[in-house]
């Protein structure tokens, strides 16, 4: 099925979407993007990564081109167009085209996309298993609060966690571990207690890591925010990673080491539960 995109303003066939080789996000990765989950036509988490968003076109004075109504709005339609139940929307925010140069252009026109990804994120085969992560150092740059496309490196270590036999990379940065590829880490630790990583700038501030903890609160679930190291969390009772799309996810092996039982951990499908019941009731 050909999907409907938008690009700037228009409503287009995915084919039909083109964007300049000028756009400052082909040349110099200037975009800022977001990742929302969408289960029965509906969006999770909208309001936080619309916050989010905001947040990261501030810091790199990206001027978003449609207000906050405007954007909800295009979420919708998006849904509706490619009739989409279950996945994700895609969304893009470049500085947008001008000749090449290191400094900002005055007064660009941004370059705003939106796609979607129909896959099923409820049912999900690593829930039963877990997923294997390996260590690896983090060699991002060191603005990581910012969502932007520079990817590059989150790709590489992804491909070379895969090389090694595990399913994703955790990565670590002065002897501490910082977040996964593409997610944030998170540890139980042998008395119970959920360990996750402070807001800096070192990790993304994940939208399923801020709702996690505000359930482990409610549900009288201690945790702290500090950093851990590689060897707190091979030997930690459960690990596992959330984000938009995996929600809460076992992590049973760290570099080929078991954690806990080697099976997903029940405080992990505890808060797997009460995440998915929590946000499918908040769907808007
Ligand atoms: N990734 N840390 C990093 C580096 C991420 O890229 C992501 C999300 C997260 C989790 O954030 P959230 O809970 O708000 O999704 C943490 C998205 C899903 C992606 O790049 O596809």
């Amino acid at each position: 099925m050909t999907r409907i995109v938008y690009l700037n303003g228009a409503w287009l066939p995915e084919a039909d979407a083109k964007v300049s080789i000028f756009d400052r996000g082909f040349l110099f990765a200037d975009a800022i993007y977001e990742v929302t989950g969408v289960v029965d036509g509906k969006l999770l988490e909208y309001a936080g990564h619309a916050a989010r968003l905001q947040r990261s076109t501030t810091e790199l004075g990206i001027t978003c081109p449609l207000t906050p109504d405007e954007l909800l709005a295009v979420h919708r339609e998006i849904v509706s167009r490619n009739a989409l139940k279950e996945g994700l929307i895609y969304l893009q925010i470049s500085r947008g085209a001008a000749d090449r140069d290191f400094a900002f252009p005055t007064n660009p026109t941004p370059t705003l996309t939106l796609f979607t990804q129909a896959k099923p994120v409820l049912d999900n085969s690593k829930v039963a298993t877990g997923i294997a992560v390996a260590l690896l150092p983090d060699q991002r740059w060191a603005r990581r609060d910012i969502k932007t496309v520079q990817l590059l490196y989150p790709s590489m270590a992804k491909m070379e966690a895969m090389r090694q036999g595990a399913d994703d990379a955790w990565l670590v940065e002065d002897g501490f571990v910082t977040e996964a590829s593409s997610a944030t880490a998170h540890i139980i630790t042998a008395n119970g207690r959920l360990v996750t990583r402070g807001l800096s700038n070192a990790i993304l501030h994940g939208i399923t890591r801020a709702s996690v903890l505000d359930i482990a609160e409610k549900a009288d679930i201690p945790y702290e925010e500090r950093a851990f190291t590689p060897d707190e969390a091979k030997n930690a009772a459960e690990a596992f990673i959330t984000s938009a799309t995996n929600f809460v996810l076992p992590v049973t092996t760290i570099d080929g080491q078991p954690v806990g039982t080697g099976k997903p951990g029940p405080l992990t499908l505890r808060l797997r539960e009460l995440y998915i019941q929590k946000k499918l009731a908040d769907a808007i």
